[in-house]
């Protein structure tokens, strides 16, 4: 499907897509112009690879994370996709677009929570690399954070499923046992059950205890509490992604498993900047959006 007509003012106002490949497009622009004159192997690793092309609410057809990457100087990379037809269609791309890097690529058909680990654990200090996290929903295991923020050498956008979180957890905390296990595996920790439920203060009828979910602002905290007791640095700046009806999908962070004073510094003030881009685009669409309201009435 190619271009179809657009709509005013949807090119990013709203489109988390676009906000999502803007911030990962940028920061790889940035990451590899500042470790090019380093004596050090690049590395970029998309564990949600897709297939290399995605749609926009508006019909444009636009490359995906793993397609953005290639357009920078990695020495290695890593596309991980779990769908046969996805990675073949990747894989298709691959070869027609950027033939010269089809050695430098490493596409794997599998689930990333199996494979990651191993591809991790044989990263060295000679090597440097950007991850993206960018599921759907529920599906990266936090054992695969863990093992990247141990090897200090990553710096990672990981696109957290809030809105896949808050579904799976009730307000009135009647989630199954097997949801339970699922949370647990996402947060790597079973204590998000006493932060994320307190006892209703209202007197129940029956005089049972009756649990209630903290709202929204202190879920998010907990949730960036959760990565930051895991790394060396998340960046005070995280964008929510909303959906056109407003709704946050997903929350964007940005962590760095080096303790490098001189990167954390150089990174978080390039990632504040690349936040503040997004945010002007985005105010830029919504006053064009209402001028164009203004003069339709
Ligand atoms: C949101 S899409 C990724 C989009 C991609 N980053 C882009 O910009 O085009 C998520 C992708 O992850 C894949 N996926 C889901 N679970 C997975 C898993 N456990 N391991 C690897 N891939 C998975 C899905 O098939 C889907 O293609």
């Amino acid at each position: 499907m190619g271009k179809q007509t657009k709509k005013s003012g949807s090119n990013f106002g709203g489109e988390w897509t676009r906000e999502k490949l803007t911030i990962i497009n940028d920061y790889l622009g940035f990451y590899v112009t500042a470790l090019s004159k380093q004596n050090v192997k690049l590395i970029y690793i998309d564990a949600f690879a897709g297939s290399g092309k995605t749609y926009l609410p508006n019909g444009d057809q636009v490359d995906g994370s793993a397609i953005i990457s290639l357009q920078y100087d990695f020495d290695e990379y890593y596309f991980l996709e779990i769908d046969k037809e996805r990675k073949d269609e990747l894989e298709k791309i691959i070869k027609t677009r950027f033939p010269t890097k089809v050695d430098k690529v490493h596409i794997i058909n599998d689930n990333c929570n199996n494979r990651l680990g191993d591809i991790l654990n044989k990263l060295t200090i000679y090597q440097r690399g950007v991850m993206f996290l960018d599921p759907y929903a529920l599906e990266l295991d936090w054992s695969i954070l863990l093992a990247a923020s141990k090897k200090k050498i990553l710096d990672i956008w990981y696109l957290f499923p809030l809105n896949a979180l808050t579904r799976n957890l009730p307000k009135d905390k009647s989630y199954t046992e097997a949801t339970s296990k699922k949370i647990d595996t996402i947060l790597g920790t079973h204590d998000w059950e006493k932060a994320l439920y307190k006892l209703d203060p209202q007197i129940s009828l029956f005089d049972t205890e009756d649990y209630i979910r903290v709202n929204f602002e202190e879920l998010v905290k907990y949730i960036t509490n959760r990565l930051s007791s895991t790394f060396a640095y998340v960046s005070p700046r995280s964008r929510i992604l909303k959906n056109s009806k407003n709704s946050p999908l997903f929350i964007l962070y940005f962590m760095m498993t080096n303790n490098s004073y001189k990167a954390i510094g150089l990174g978080g003030k390039v990632v504040t900047q690349i936040f503040d881009k997004v945010d002007r685009i985005a105010k830029d669409v919504q006053n064009e959006d209402n001028t164009q309201t203004i003069h339709a009435l």
